[in-house]
């Protein structure tokens, strides 16, 4: 066959956790709109949850030209890949998987008749050692990454912080300013850095882990980052310094379900959830006044204590807000199932709990007028473009940057990090759902209207997808 008729071939390989799969899924799709050959990369892990939790067969079976593909990340089937063993992973990736990722590449499995070799690989930036392998096998590579540009920047500005002596800190005074962050003078305090840089500890795991980010990620053809000009605008200014060519194409969900709306008839609702959602949850909401419904998920990795747990248990039932809080099966350790009775009875009246929720339908749901979130940062773009003021309490990683952004700079809401105490957050939900909602729903409301516009033709997103997809052609 002659294969220059044929469209081009990208390989996606997203890093193997639920919210980065989450998006790239849907840059997958957006590719298998514009024509494209798709071959999505995950690994064994992953691969058996989507096929028991989500619709992904049925939803890619209209685009022949996608195929799901599989790698080992080097672990045990049973290993946990959260809390602690998230590092493991990381390593295993390096070491162990980007052994099979070249030998994937060079196998010629990915060449079937019916479609060019790879074109483009598109990957995780965190995973830099796929820049190293594209650059073995000659084949282009374009980094993504699935966290927000203000957090990729404090990565990229790790080196100087070490330099002006402002890491490591090991006094624990948390809102001493930090002032080598270009751009972030002004707001930014120790509190707000990503949770390991308070290990006190250069050789912290995490922090070499990110440490190199600066370096890697300008290696790359070009970067696409899942967010949007008018909410970044300033940080991203700042990343272009480093690498040019960036391709702001979000938020990635909306975009999807925009051109869908646009391209297609029968835009089929996409779940590439890890959990069973319980969509009874929608049912509730059916029943609640319009705006008065605090939703509450700390989304697919944070875990808290059984103290924490009671705190916003306390804390969400004497606000007196109805709410709907989403408690994962693993997500409170030493958990005991004794609930005490005031609160039990206080859930009845105003509350609903569910294991995992169709968080997406969730914030659009007009019963929904506030999200106690940890800021990951998919959850904060769904909440960003629904138009949902926020309470944030980030857990770790990017969460904290994220969370001070929404309080400080983009004013969507209230940062409630490193507290965890039934009384702030009754009045912090009091203050959201109430005393300040309509000052909260006014921002959240402009900034919706700036989302939308960005996806909308002549937008920077839509401008920005149509670019990627020209240079991959031109590749
Ligand atoms: C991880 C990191 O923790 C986060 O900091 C980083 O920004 C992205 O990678 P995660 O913790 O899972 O992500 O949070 P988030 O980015 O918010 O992704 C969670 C996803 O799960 C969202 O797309 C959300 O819609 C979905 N979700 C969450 C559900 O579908 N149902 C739920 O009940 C909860």
């Amino acid at each position: 066959m002659d294969q220059s008729t044929l469209p081009p071939h990208v390989l996606i390989f997203p890093l193997p956790l639920q919210g980065p799969v989450n998006s790239m899924f849907k840059l997958a799709e957006l590719l298998c709109l514009s024509g494209f050959h798709i071959t999505f990369l995950v690994t064994d892990h992953i691969h058996t949850r989507l096929l028991k939790y989500s619709n992904i067969q049925s939803r890619f079976e209209r685009y022949p030209g996608f195929q799901l593909e599989t790698i080992s990340d080097g672990l045990p089937e049973d290993h946990p890949r959260s809390g602690n063993g998230l590092m493991e992973m990381f390593d295993s990736l390096k070491t162990k998987n980007k052994i099979l990722f070249k030998d994937l590449l060079t196998s010629g499995k990915l060449n079937l008749d019916s479609r060019r070799p790879v074109t483009c690989i598109i990957a995780d930036g965190i995973m830099g050692y796929t820049c190293d392998v594209a650059n073995d096998v000659g084949i282009p590579i374009i980094f993504v990454r699935t966290i927000s540009a203000c957090c990729l920047w404090v990565f990229f500005c790790l080196p100087k912080l070490i330099e002006s002596g402002e890491l490591p800190f090991s006094d624990n005074d948390l809102d001493t300013p930090i002032k080598s962050i270009p751009g972030m003078e002004s707001f930014f305090r120790r509190r707000d850095l990503p949770s390991f840089c308070r290990s006190g500890n250069l050789w912290d795991p995490s922090l070499q882990l990110y440490l190199p980010e600066s370096t890697e990620n300008p290696r790359a053809y070009g970067l696409i980052i899942n967010t949007f000009d008018d909410l970044e605008g300033p940080i991203l200014a700042q990343i272009r310094t480093l690498c040019p060519n960036l391709y702001t194409i979000g938020p990635l969900h909306s975009h999807l379900k925009y051109k869908l709306s646009v391209d297609s008839s029968s835009p089929l609702t996409s779940s590439n959830s890890l959990w069973k959602e319980d969509t009874s949850c929608i049912t509730w909401l059916d029943s609640q006044p319009s705006k008065s419904v605090i939703y509450v998920s700390f989304g697919s990795l944070a875990v808290m204590t059984k103290e924490q747990y009671m705190e916003f248990w306390y804390g969400l039932v004497n606000s007196g807000s109805r709410f709907l809080w989403v408690i994962r099966p693993d997500s409170v350790t030493n958990n005991s199932s004794e609930i005490p009775l005031e609160l039990s009875e206080g859930t009845k009246e105003r509350g609903y709990i569910v294991e995992w929720a169709p968080q997406e339908e969730v914030l659009a749901h007009n019963a929904v007028g506030g999200f106690l979130t940890h800021s990951g940062w998919n959850s904060t773009l769904e909440s960003v473009i629904e138009g949902v003021p926020m309470i944030c309490w980030p857990y770790f990683l990017d969460q904290q940057v994220n969370s001070r952004f929404v309080g400080e700079v983009w004013k969507l809401g209230l940062d409630m990090k490193d507290t965890c105490d039934r009384l702030i957050i009754e009045k912090t939900v009091r203050e959201l759902m109430d005393g300040r909602k309509d000052e909260f729903m006014n921002r959240a409301d402009q900034m919706k209207k700036l989302a939308k516009q960005c996806l909308s033709e002549g937008g920077s997103s839509y401008c920005n997808l149509e670019r990627l997809i020209k240079d991959i052609k031109d590749m």
